[in-house]
């Protein structure tokens, strides 16, 4: 018998992925960069067991027993399996997959991009396999295969018809920019209306913007991406994180029918940030939407203090939420609001909306053997 436990990591892109140029494969139209983020707060964790006593292959996510013959998951077995030495005797046994995600399942907060990595990378631990696995990972969902590695991670579209080269490469490790944060502002953690890869197919199909975007924009944005993050020049990587995340969702409106991810509550953020930006004469803190209302918000530690405080005082936490429960890994609300800049910035609270909760995290590995359960 084998057992083996993995994490990996969620990842949050700061150049956009979104349509396809192959939807069996997921080869997609334009390079991606994101961050991966630490496991301690948001992380999937699959167990595999095999043993040559089970009668028949199962696989469990978040409790529930799943089909073992969906396209994308059986494509990633197939895979991992055709790079295994046959002559290993975990080769012939059944499995057992158990996956758990501790955070909500398709909320527009990258869950399957965590889950198809935890269980590529579970997979290929348990069939001693070595080399690049994104190119698997890549075919349970298209922004999984960065979750593969940690830090700052670009998705290369490729151009071979294969797929072979549509792979992640590491563009810097998580330790490589200490001082970045990242701040989830949970607007809704329900089920999204439209999953990410119906929203892009129609997207493929309708929009004349997108052509535009992979035509004249996002190659030049990618490269710059790269080279803001490298040089850690923050300025540069907050305005193109916006204009990116902006792009993605004026294309999605251009889609027909349009796929509306974001919501009055997400809109709201979008101006404080940028009431924020304008106080403080510079981008200092950069908003970025999926597929969902939710903001992450990347920004430097120096800012976490004041921009929290603007963000209590517009979006107040519910009485009756726990704030251990609200402020998921956040001490600083203990502290006393900074009175300053909420009357310089003459802000209200927020009518319509408020939010479910805060996630405060900072950029991590990649995924990890946790060992035997
Ligand atoms: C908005 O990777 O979920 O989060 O490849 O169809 O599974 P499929 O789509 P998915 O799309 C993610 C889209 C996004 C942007 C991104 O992460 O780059």
């Amino acid at each position: 018998m084998k057992i083996v436990t993995c994490v990996a990591p969620v990842n949050i892109a700061v150049i956009k992925y979104w349509g396809k140029r192959d939807e069996n494969l997921i080869l997609p139209i334009n390079d991606s960069i994101s961050a991966s983020l630490s496991t301690d707060i948001m992380c999937a964790k699959t167990t595999i067991m095999a043993s040559p006593l089970l009668k028949e292959n199962k696989f469990w996510l978040n409790g529930r027993e799943q089909t073992f013959d969906s396209p994308r998951f059986s494509n990633c077995i197939k895979a991992i399996r055709a790079r295994c030495d046959e002559t290993l005797p975990q080769f012939n046994w059944k499995i057992s997959i158990c996956s758990e995600n501790n955070f909500p399942t398709a909320a527009g907060l990258a869950s399957s991009a965590a889950g198809y990595a935890c269980l590529v990378h579970a997979l290929a631990q348990l069939y001693e396999i070595k080399g690049e696995i994104s190119d698997i990972a890549r075919q349970g969902s298209g922004s999984a295969c960065r979750s593969i590695y940690g830090g700052w991670v670009q998705w290369h579209k490729g151009d071979l018809p294969t797929g072979a080269d549509s792979i992640a490469t590491q563009i810097a490790p998580a330790d490589h920019w200490p001082e970045m944060r990242i701040i989830v502002l949970v607007v809704n953690d329900c089920r999204k209306k439209y999953s990410s890869t119906s929203g892009m197919k129609t997207t493929t199909e309708t929009s004349t913007l997108v052509k535009f975007r992979a035509e004249s924009v996002v190659n030049q944005r990618a490269k710059a991406m790269k080279k803001a993050i490298e040089d850690k020049d923050y300025e540069s990587f907050a305005e193109i994180t916006m204009k990116d995340s902006n792009q993605m969702h004026a294309i999605c409106l251009d889609t027909f029918p349009p796929c509306v991810y974001m919501n009055d509550t997400s809109h709201a953020i979008v101006n404080l940030v940028h009431s924020y930006n304008e106080y403080k004469k510079g981008q200092k803190v950069a908003y970025t939407f999926d597929a969902g209302p939710n903001a992450c918000i990347y920004l430097l530690q120096s800012e976490v203090e004041q921009f929290i405080s603007v963000v209590n005082h517009v979006f107040p936490k519910p009485a009756d939420i726990d704030a251990v429960e609200y402020y998921r890994g956040l001490t600083l609300p203990n502290k006393q609001l900074d009175k300053k800049i909420v009357d310089d910035l003459n802000l209200t609270p927020h009518d319509t909306g408020v939010l479910k909760y805060i996630i405060y995290t900072k950029v991590g590995g990649g995924p990890q053997v946790l060992g035997d359960p």
